[in-house]
C-alpha cells in the first residue's frame, strides 16, 4: 500500500436551499468525521474540506417562490447548515461558499484554463426556451414525463423516481416550471466537456486502477464507461452562477456541477497558503466522501476536469454511500420528510452522539437503509445506555466506592483478566483496519464489543460479592476494567467524540493519540478518577411517540396537498411594478340593490374614503342585499370603469372564491377607516 505524508479529506458540498437532515449525517458527514478524526488522532497532516453549494436552478426557484434574492436564499441555509455540522461535532478544517468572491475567481480560472487549452467543445444547439418568461428553461425549470420509467414529473437534469440522468430534450410533454407553458426551441450556445475524449483515461483509471473501490461505486463507474460517454454541457443559460469568463457568453454562467467540486479546491485556499501541498502534489491521498447520486459527479465529470487541466491529482479513493430512508420513505427536503438536525437538537438536547451512534450503527454503506425512531429507541437504550454507559458508570462508581476514587494497584492476573485484556488490542487493530477501509459501521461494532466484553467480564467477576472477602483481587478486576475503560474513551472518539472528551476528562486524560490505546497499562496505579458522569439517559416512549406523531402529521400534510385537485395552477410571474398599479382600498358597502333580469349582479354604493361610488358586482347568487349593507369590503379603485346592464361600475370587489364557486369578501378583521390602502 502506498504511504502518503498528507491527507485531503471533502465532504459533498450540501445544497444551501434547505437545512441538513440525518440523510446527509449518515450518508456522508459522519463518515467523513469518522475517517478524519481517526486521521487527526494518528497524527496526520489531514485537511478537511467542504462548503455550502450555493449556486444551481433549485436555489433561484426557491428565491422566485419566496419573493426574495438567490444571495437571500444561501446566506440563510449557509447559516443553519454550518451551525448544524458544528453542533454534531464534525470538525471541517474549513467550511466555504460557492457563493463568495474567491470562489468565483478559482472557478473561471479554472474554467479559462481549460477553455485556453481547448479541452472544451463550443456548441450551438436548440435548448427549450419559455417564451412568456423570456428565458431558457434550465434543468429543474422544466419538467416532463420520463423517457426511462414514463413517471410524471420528471426534471430536465433528473427524474427523482428512477434516478436516470436525462436532459431536457428527452422529457415527453415537456413543461415550464416558470408559467406552466409548454416551451418552444430556441438556439443557444454552450461550451461542452466532451467526456468521451476521457473514456479511455478513466477506464484505466479507474475499471483497471481501482478495483478496491467499493462495489457500488466502481459498478457505477463501469456502467457509466461501458455505456459510452457523451460531451456534456458546463454552461447555463442563468443569471445566477459564476459568469462564464469569456467574451460572447453573457447571460450564461458555469453549470453548477462544474463551479461545485471546484469549491473543494477554494475552501482548501481558504485554509492555507500551502494549499499547492496538498492538491498538486502526489504525496497527498484525496478521498471524497460523497452520496450515491453524485457518484458520476466525481468518479468520472471531475476526475475529467482536473485530468483535463492537468495541475492537479486525482481522487485515491470516493467512498459514496446509498441512501437513508426515513420510516420506510424517501427523505426529501421539498416534501418535509425528513428528520432536520436542528430539530433534533431541540428535541434531544446534548444527545448529538446518540445520533451520530444509531446513523453509524446503521449506515447506509452497501444499500439503503432505513431509520426508523423505535430503532434510534432501541439502540440507545439497548446497546448506549445499556452496554458502553452502563460499563464505564459502574466501574467509576465502584472505584470511588471501595478505592476513594483513585486505580487500584493490580495483583496477579487469572485467565479471565488477560483475556478481556487481550480484547483492547484486538478492538485497537480491528476498528483501525475498518476504518482504513471506510466500513464505519464495523469499526463500531468493535468499538462496542470491547464494552460488552468490559460489562461481561464485570458481570462474571462479581466485584460487589468478592469485595466482603477478597478486597485484593477487586483490586485486580477494577484495575482490568479501569484500563478497559480508558482505553474505551479514546477508540470511542472517532464515532462519539462527545462521550469520549467525557470519559477522558474523567481519567484525566487530554489530546489522546490513537497510539495511546491498545495499552493493557494506560492507567498507572494511583490515578485518580472523576465522579462518574452521565454518557447517556434512557429515551422514553412518550418521546419517540412524540416523534412519529409528528412524522405522520407531515404525511397528512402531504396528502391533503396531493388531493387538492382543484386548486388553479399559479399564473405567470409579474413585476412588482405590474402589482403596484393597483390601487386597492377598503370602503364600506352603504346600499345594495340586485340589478333586474340578471342572476349575479348586484348594485353596490360604497364608500371608498375618497369618494361614494357604485360598483356593478357578480355576487347577487351568493348574498342577500341585506345581509352585506354596513360591510367591509376590498375594492380596486383605479380600475377603468365600465358598462354592465346600463351602470358604469366605477371598480372591483375582490373576492375569494371556494372549489364549490361560494363567494367570500375579503374584509379587515377588525374595522379600519375607509380609504386604507391594501398593500
Ligand atoms: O448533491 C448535492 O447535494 C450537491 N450539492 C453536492 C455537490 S458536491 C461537490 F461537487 F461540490
Ligand atoms: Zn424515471
Amino acid at each position: 500500500m502506498k504511504e502518503f505524508k498528507r491527507h485531503l479529506v471533502t465532504a459533498a458540498l450540501p445544497y444551501a436551499n434547505g437545512p441538513v437532515h440525518i440523510g446527509h449525517l449518515a450518508g456522508v458527514y459522519i463518515p467523513a468525521d469518522i475517517y478524519v478524526r481517526y486521521l487527526r488522532m494518528n497524527q496526520q497532516d489531514v485537511l478537511f474540506v467542504c462548503g455550502s453549494d450555493e449556486h444551481g436552478v433549485p436555489i433561484t426557484i426557491k428565491a422566485k417562490k419566496e419573493g426574495c434574492t438567490p444571495q437571500d436564499i444561501v446566506n440563510r441555509y449557509h447559516q443553519i447548515i454550518k451551525q448544524s455540522f458544528a453542533d454534531f461535532g464534525i470538525e471541517f478544517s474549513n467550511y466555504s461558499r460557492t457563493s463568495n468572491a474567491l470562489h468565483h475567481n478559482v472557478s473561471s480560472v479554472f474554467f479559462k484554463t481549460l477553455y485556453e487549452k481547448g479541452e472544451f467543445i463550443e456548441q450551438e444547439s436548440e435548448q427549450y426556451f419559455d417564451a412568456q418568461a423570456n428565458q431558457f428553461l434550465a434543468d429543474r425549470y422544466i419538467t416532463g414525463t420520463c423517457p426511462k420509467c414514463s413517471s410524471e414529473g420528471a426534471y430536465g437534469d433528473q427524474c427523482e423516481k428512477c434516478g436516470s440522468s436525462l436532459s431536457p430534450l428527452e422529457l415527453i410533454n415537456p413543461i415550464s416550471t416558470i408559467t406552466g407553458q409548454k416551451p418552444v426551441l430556441k438556439k443557444t450556445k454552450h461550451w461542452y466537456l466532451p467526456l468521451d475524449k476521457h473514456e479511455q483515461f478513466l477506464r484505466e483509471w479507474i475499471l483497471q486502477g481501482h478495483t478496491e473501490w467499493k462495489s457500488n461505486v466502481y459498478g457505477q463507474c463501469k456502467s457509466w464507461i461501458d455505456g459510452g460517454l457523451q460531451p456534456r454541457a458546463v454552461s447555463r443559460d442563468l443569471d445566477w452562477g459564476v459568469p462564464v469568463p469569456v467574451e460572447g457568453a453573457e447571460g450564461k454562467v458555469l453549470y453548477v456541477w462544474f463551479d461545485a467540486p471546484i469549491g473543494y479546491i477554494t475552501s482548501t485556499q481558504e485554509c492555507t497558503k500551502d494549499w499547492e501541498k496538498y492538491w498538486k502534489s502526489e504525496d497527498c491521498k484525496l478521498v471524497h466522501f460523497i452520496g450515491k447520486d453524485n457518484i458520476v459527479f466525481h468518479c468520472i465529470v471531475f476526475p475529467a476536469m482536473l485530468k483535463a487541466h492537468g495541475d492537479y491529482i486525482l481522487p485515491e479513493n470516493v467512498p459514496a454511500n446509498e441512501f437513508l430512508n426515513l420510516e420506510n420513505d424517501k427523505i426529501s427536503t421539498s416534501r418535509n420528510w425528513a428528520v432536520w438536525l436542528h430539530e433534533y437538537l431541540t428535541d434531544f438536547k446534548d444527545q448529538q452522539d446518540t445520533l451520530r451512534y444509531v446513523l453509524t450503527a446503521n449506515a447506509p454503506e452497501t444499500k439503503d437503509n432505513d431509520f426508523t425512531w423505535k430503532d434510534f429507541q432501541a439502540r440507545n437504550n439497548n446497546e448506549l445506555v445499556a452496554i458502553l454507559g452502563n460499563f464505564v458508570n459502574r466501574v467509576v462508581v465502584l472505584t470511588h466506592k471501595y478505592f476513594q476514587g483513585t486505580v487500584p494497584a493490580k495483583t496477579t492476573l487469572l485467565e479471565i483478566d488477560t483475556d478481556v485484556l487481550a480484547e483492547i488490542s484486538t478492538a485497537k487493530q480491528a476498528i483501525a483496519k475498518n476504518i482504513e477501509n471506510y466500513k464505519f459501521r464495523e469499526a463500531l461494532k468493535d468499538a462496542m464489543q470491547l464494552a460488552r466484553a468490559g460489562n461481561k467480564y464485570l458481570t462474571e467477576t462479581e466485584p460487589w460479592k468478592v469485595i466482603k472477602t477478597d478486597e485484593q483481587r477487586v483490586a485486580t478486576i477494577l484495575h482490568v476494567c479501569l484500563q478497559i475503560t480508558a482505553n474505551l474513551g479514546i477508540i470511542i472518539e472517532p464515532f462519539l467524540p462527545f462521550t469520549a472528551k467525557k470519559i477522558q476528562s474523567m481519567f484525566g486524560m487530554n489530546a489522546c493519540t490513537w497510539n495511546q490505546s491498545g495499552n493493557v497499562e494506560l492507567l498507572q496505579t494511583g490515578t485518580p478518577i472523576g465522579e462518574a458522569a452521565l454518557l447517556f439517559r434512557k429515551i422514553e416512549d412518550s418521546e419517540i411517540d412524540a416523534q412519529i406523531e409528528k412524522l405522520q402529521q407531515t404525511k397528512q400534510a402531504m396528502n391533503t396537498n396531493v388531493n387538492k385537485t382543484d386548486v388553479s395552477p399559479q399564473k405567470p410571474l409579474i413585476q412588482y411594478d405590474d402589482f403596484s398599479k393597483m390601487d386597492i382600498r377598503v370602503g364600506t358597502i352603504q346600499a345594495a340593490e340586485r340589478v333586474p333580469k340578471t342572476d349575479k349582479l348586484m348594485k353596490l354604493t360604497i364608500d371608498t374614503g375618497i369618494d361614494v361610488r357604485t360598483v356593478v358586482s357578480g355576487i347577487a347568487h351568493c348574498f342577500n342585499p341585506e345581509e352585506i349593507i354596513g360591510k367591509q369590503v376590498s375594492i380596486l379603485v383605479n380600475l377603468q370603469p365600465r358598462m354592465l346592464k346600463n351602470i358604469e361600475s366605477q371598480g372591483m370587489i375582490l373576492m375569494a372564491q371556494n372549489s364549490d364557486g361560494k363567494l367570500e369578501f375579503i374584509s379587515p378583521v377588525s374595522k379600519v377607516d375607509n380609504g386604507s390602502a391594501i398593500c
